[in-house]
């Protein structure tokens, strides 16, 4: 007699008893008894041996018709879903409370409709009152949208099976329940089922449905992550509070690139595009100042030209401080232990902040230079020129590694107004008349390049 076996539904943490509260993931009331498997040698009837129907296989040139995407007009929304809605799709798009997930949804669906789409609005937290007050801000209000109030998933897929809608937005996945689960609105067990009805009404009938999810402290879509797997695009509204940038970035995408972003700004009129980002984040920058160095990165499909600010102070403590706000702090370590061991320049006794301008998160390895530069700048008190840029990865030798696109990246500073790169030797970026690209092998190199002559 094989022992029972018990998993957590949320986080498939594996329990030989039964407990009422997960110790993986902190979630009550989530951990059920999983159908044992045969208790013994082979199963005497294997499945489908006879009682199965045949499915119909084909090849991969399949000749269905290209995916008919539905645009809604607010291009770097579209962009950021790979060009448009994709009919039958299930989107989540997660978000701290408060960032503005409602606001670009309201705008959205606005928008589809006003395309002639059929649109339906379903939201668990607000009033339809307090939703077309809304509406009535943003200048939306006769946007044939039609709108709900309503958590009971049981009486909204009924509704949607008889209007049969072209685009869905439910407001959001925590506050659905559905009645044959025994346990919160919110919880994981909860959460599951309602997004597995959804995403299953979503290829059933072709509806497009967007899932709004709520993210938790630790920036997880509360409930359980396997939301993410079960949807074919998650994408995320991130901000810093008290900037008014938002920026959606996709992070999981079956039908276009991931790592897209959007970028939005939040006005008194709801989210405005921002299609310049370059020209956003460093209309921020105050005039060129020691510790400051520009960016010119790649997101998404997009060059992007962002600020880096550095600043280096004597430490009092210890254990000098170290904080980054917008880059990994991994990374930065790796910067400061090359800087020390390749290029002789050390941080020991001295604290360090960096900060990336104006609330954008930069993940790319590419930066390290630019870092490295803020740095380096931050320190000597030494200004970088004004005019210039810079991208690279920076190898544990101190040599710089050439980044991917370089071409475009160099293109958005021309277009800018800059007129020098410090990129990584061998990298391919045309010089201009008016545009110098200067490479370098390693850090050290740049060091002397820029800061022996003014230190002289
Ligand atoms: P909301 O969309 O309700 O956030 P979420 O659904 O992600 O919880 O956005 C709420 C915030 O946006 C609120 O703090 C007010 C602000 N806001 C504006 O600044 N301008 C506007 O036009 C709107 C509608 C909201
Ligand atoms: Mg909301």
């Amino acid at each position: 007699m094989k022992k029972p076996s018990f998993a957590c539904t949320g986080c498939g943490a594996k329990y030989s008893k039964w407990t009422g509260r997960c110790e993986s993931c902190g979630e009550w009331n989530s951990i059920e008894e999983e159908a044992a498997l045969s208790a013994s040698g082979p199963a005497k009837k294997t499945l489908g041996a006879k009682r199965g129907q045949a499915i119909t296989l084909t090849g991969l040139d399949t000749k269905a018709a290209p995916l008919d995407r539905a645009q809604s007009g607010i291009g770097e929304f579209d962009r950021v879903l790979g060009g448009g809605l994709v009919p039958a799709s299930a989107v989540l798009v997660g978000g701290d409370p408060g960032i503005g997930k409602s606001t670009l949804l309201l705008q959205a669906t606005a928008a589809f409709a006003n395309r002639g789409l059929g649109t339906v609005y379903i939201s668990g937290e607000e009033a339809t009152s307090q939703i077309g007050m809304r509406a009535k801000r943003l200048d939306l209000e006769t946007a044939p949208v039609q709108l709900a109030s309503e958590s009971n998933l049981r009486d909204i897929l009924t509704t949607l099976e008889k209007i049969k809608p072209d685009v869905v937005v439910i407001d959001s996945i925590q506050t659905m329940w559905v009645d044959h689960v025994d346990s919160a609105p919110g919880s994981v067990s909860q959460v599951r089922a309602v997004a597995h009805e959804l995403v299953t009404f979503a290829k059933r009938r072709g509806v497009a449905v967007i899932l709004v999810g709520h993210v938790t402290k630790e920036g997880q879509i509360a409930g359980p992550r396997v939301v993410e797997h079960m949807v074919d695009t998650v994408v995320y509204f991130e901000g810093e509070r008290g900037h008014q940038f938002r920026i959606l970035r996709a992070v999981k995408n079956r039908f276009g690139p991931a790592d897209e972003i959007g970028v939005f700004e939040m006005t008194g009129k709801g989210l405005a595009e921002v299609t310049n980002p370059s020209a956003l984040f460093l209309s921020e920058r105050d005039q060129p100042a020691p510790g400051s160095a520009v960016f010119a990165g790649i997101e998404g499909t997009r060059p992007v030209l962002v600020e880096i600010q550095a600043l280096v102070a004597q430490s009092p403590l210890g254990t000098p401080r170290r904080t980054v706000v917008g880059w990994d702090s991994g990374r930065l370590s790796m910067v400061l232990a090359v800087l020390d061991a390749r290029c002789g320049v050390s941080f020991a006794g001295m604290d360090v902040y960096l900060n990336i301008a104006g609330g954008i998160r930069i993940n790319e390895p590419a930066a390290d230079l630019a870092v490295a530069a803020a740095l380096l700048s931050a320190r000597e008190d030494i200004a970088l020129p004004r005019d210039a840029v810079l991208f690279g990865e920076l190898s544990l030798s101190g040599a710089l590694r050439p980044a991917a696109q370089a071409e475009s990246r160099i293109k958005e500073a021309e277009k800018l107004g800059f007129s020098a790169a410090f990129t990584p030797k061998g990298t391919k970026g045309h010089a201009s008349a008016t545009f110098a690209v200067k490479t370098l092998s390693d850090l050290a190199e740049f060091i002397v390049e820029v800061f022996a002559q003014q230190k002289a």
